[in-house]
């Protein structure tokens, strides 16, 4: 599974100024997630992981400060499990419909922008509450090994192993 990724268009970057266009032609909102310090979107639920999965919109989302991890699970793709060490070079995240998803900021904290395409049903009632990894097929690919994302030099890279553990798991 090729995950998208949007580039942003920077127009100016110094050491003290950013400037940049993060503009998504087919996104109709426009939202913004802050987390002060080490959070998690959505929050556990004694100690179960929750997520995300939206049915009527396509999310979008770029890191503009700090970094955030994405986790995606997907049990109709080949590989059914993404981890995403997300940071702005690398553009906005595409997340399609039916997609279970988290996203995890470290100490520092993160801004993210989301700009979502949302069809004509999204009611903001519905599309935001958290939910259980409750089917066989979403534990089942919430076990599988993910396959990781990271930015080195310069490009996005996908990788079989976790960037962040100094030993290289190999996975059969
Ligand atoms: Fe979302």
């Amino acid at each position: 599974m090729e995950l998208r990724f949007f580039p942003i268009n920077i127009f100016r970057e110094t050491p003290q100024v950013t400037f940049f266009d993060a503009g998504i032609g087919i996104s109709n909102g426009s939202d913004v997630v802050i987390h002060s310090g080490e959070a998690i979107s959505p929050p556990d639920d004694l100690k179960e992981e929750q997520y995300y999965v939206h049915n009527h919109q396509i999310d979008h989302n770029l890191v503009i400060t700090g970094e955030r991890k994405f986790v995606l699970i997907n049990p109709s793709w080949d590989e059914p499990h993404h981890v995403i060490f997300l940071n702005r070079s690398m553009g906005a995240l595409e997340i399609p419909i039916g997609t279970y998803h988290r996203s995890i900021s470290g100490k520092e904290g993160s801004i993210v922008l989301n700009q979502p395409k949302r069809d004509k049903l999204f009611d903001p009632a519905k599309e935001f509450i958290p939910q259980k990894l409750d089917k066989i097929n979403l534990v089942n690919a919430r076990k599988s090994p993910p396959v990781y994302w990271i930015y080195e030099k310069n490009k996005i890279k996908r990788v079989n192993f976790n960037p962040l553990e100094r030993k290289v798991k190999t996975h059969v």
